[in-house]
């Protein structure tokens, strides 16, 4: 029993997992004047946080739950968050609704799994909470019943989750870093609050907790690598500006990636949303955070594996991402000095190289641009090769990739 109860942890928390430790101030600095502006306070929060991506499912009603998260155990599905009475939320009390968001627990005193991203929901004020309620109070009432919990027994004992609490969950609001700027203490706020970035891009314990001393130095998350965005320019993003880091959080594109799957969905629902000074702020952060380099050469440019990668390089794909590999700025990314292409696990870029990517459209930039698939095409030995190549030109450097990986991550990706 203690054995399945941990595997519950693992598997709700490697989802989405704890807060970061620093211990930080609540930035409620914006006092809500009358009922209007708290409610317009609360859809941006909302959008910062994101509620709608998970919330609404994909052709269902705003908010009416229903989208399963998928856990390696099973399905913790998303609530319906509409002030309906019966299926709702209509009749909790604000009190309650500031305990699920900010503490993870629900009405009745039942423990959330942290599917739903409070560990970092913690960090905001109970303020901006009540914000985010009133805009809820705001939006259409929709009758849907959903059951959150579908998983197995015993996986299916919310009091689970009081141990992973107790081991992971550092609750508390924000606090201000006195010894940095105010826009430094915006972007960190957004980050490790309501932006919840950490959740996807922080490496998990074998518990599923954030290591906090690797914090957001990549992670994989549904299939995909969410990668190193730390300023390592090795493994991370130093190579950006802070204008190439806003870029792409507001258009989804810049000259060196372009957003899809899970952090398309981000983009579109929310970073493309947000004001032009919080997304400053989110690069300033973001530069400032230290991470690691790695000192690994690159294999040699002779070794049969790299030639025959390079053979099918210039053959499939100098086309659009140029024999130097620097692709299109805004339309093709840059494989050359693009951190997710020698990340530490090669999720990614073999699932795009297998099936292809359509990366975001956002209305600062309607048409995405896509990657045709290669799947269909390419045994798995010449997957391996190509991407090996990649991984080991142009300045970057890591380990060759085998073709069971391949075979594996045709399987994983269905
Ligand atoms: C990453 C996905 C995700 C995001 C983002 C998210 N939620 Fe959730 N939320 C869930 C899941 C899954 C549950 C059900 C958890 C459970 O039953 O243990 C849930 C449950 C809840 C509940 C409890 C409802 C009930 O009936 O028990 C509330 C309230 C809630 N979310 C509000 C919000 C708000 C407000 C936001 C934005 C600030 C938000 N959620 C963002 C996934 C998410
Ligand atoms: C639901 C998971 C998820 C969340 C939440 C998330 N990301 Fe991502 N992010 C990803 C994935 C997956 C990728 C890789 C996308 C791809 O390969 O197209 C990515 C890519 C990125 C990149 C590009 C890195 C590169 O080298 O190409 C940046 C920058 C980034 N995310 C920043 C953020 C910030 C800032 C936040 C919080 C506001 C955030 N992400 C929240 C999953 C997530
Ligand atoms: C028709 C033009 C085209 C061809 C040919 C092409 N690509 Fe791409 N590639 C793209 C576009 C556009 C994207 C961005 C799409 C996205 O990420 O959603 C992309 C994305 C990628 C990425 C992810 C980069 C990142 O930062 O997210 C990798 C890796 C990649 N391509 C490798 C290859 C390889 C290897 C080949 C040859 C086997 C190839 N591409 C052929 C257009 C192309």
């Amino acid at each position: 029993m203690r054995d399945a109860l941990s595997r519950v942890i693992t598997g709700a928390a490697s989802l989405l997992a704890t807060a970061c430790t620093a211990g930080f101030a609540a930035a409620d600095n914006l006092p809500a004047r009358d009922a209007s502006s708290q409610v317009e306070r609360g859809r941006y929060l909302a959008v910062l946080a994101d509620c709608t991506g998970c919330h609404t499912a994909p052709g269902g009603e705003s908010f009416a739950g229903g989208r399963p998260i998928e856990t390696p155990f099973g399905k913790v599905v998303a609530a319906n968050i509409t002030p309906d009475r019966d299926t709702g939320i209509g009749n909790w009390t604000d009190e309650q609704f500031d305990v699920a968001v900010r503490l993870g627990r629900a009405a009745d005193g039942s423990w959330l799994y942290p599917a739903m991203p409070y560990p970092y929901y913690t960090r905001m004020s109970k303020g901006e909470v009540l914000a985010i309620r009133a805009y809820l109070s705001s939006v259409a009432a929709v009758h849907h019943k959903v059951t959150s919990n579908q998983l197995p027994f015993p996986f299916d004992i919310r009091a689970g989750m009081r141990l992973w609490d107790a081991l992971y969950f550092n609750p508390g609001p924000f606090k201000t870093d006195p010894a940095k700027s105010a826009e430094w203490n915006r972007g960190a706020y957004l980050v490790n609050g309501p932006g919840h970035c950490a959740a996807c891009h922080t490496p998990k314990t074998h518990l599923g907790g954030d290591r906090d001393h690797q914090t957001l130095q990549g992670y994989s998350v549904q299939g995909w690598f969410a990668p190193d965005i730390t300023d390592s320019t090795t493994l991370g993003i130093g190579n950006w500006t802070a204008t190439d880091v806003v870029a792409y959080l507001k258009s989804g594109h810049n000259r060196f990636a372009a957003a899809s799957g899970p952090m398309g969905e981000e983009v579109t629902n929310s970073s493309s949303q947000m004001t032009d000074s919080d997304l400053a702020a989110i690069a300033t952060f973001l530069k400032n955070v230290p991470g690691e380099s790695v000192a690994t050469r690159p294999l040699d440019s002779h070794a049969p594996v790299m030639m025959a990668g390079a053979a099918i390089y210039q053959d499939l794909c100098s086309a659009c991402h140029n024999a130097d590999g620097t692709g299109v700025a805004y339309l093709i990314p840059s494989l050359a000095g693009a951190s997710s292409v020698a990340s530490r696990e090669p999720t990614s870029i073999l699932r795009v190289v297998i099936h292809g990517a359509q990366s975001v459209a956002t209305a600062h930039e309607p048409t995405g641009p896509a990657m045709p698939a290669f799947g269909w095409q390419l045994s798995d030995a010449q997957i391996a090769a190509v991407a090996t190549y990649i991984r080991n030109s142009w300045g970057h450097a890591a380990p060759a990739i085998e073709a069971s990986a391949v075979q594996k991550a045709r399987k994983a990706a269905g």
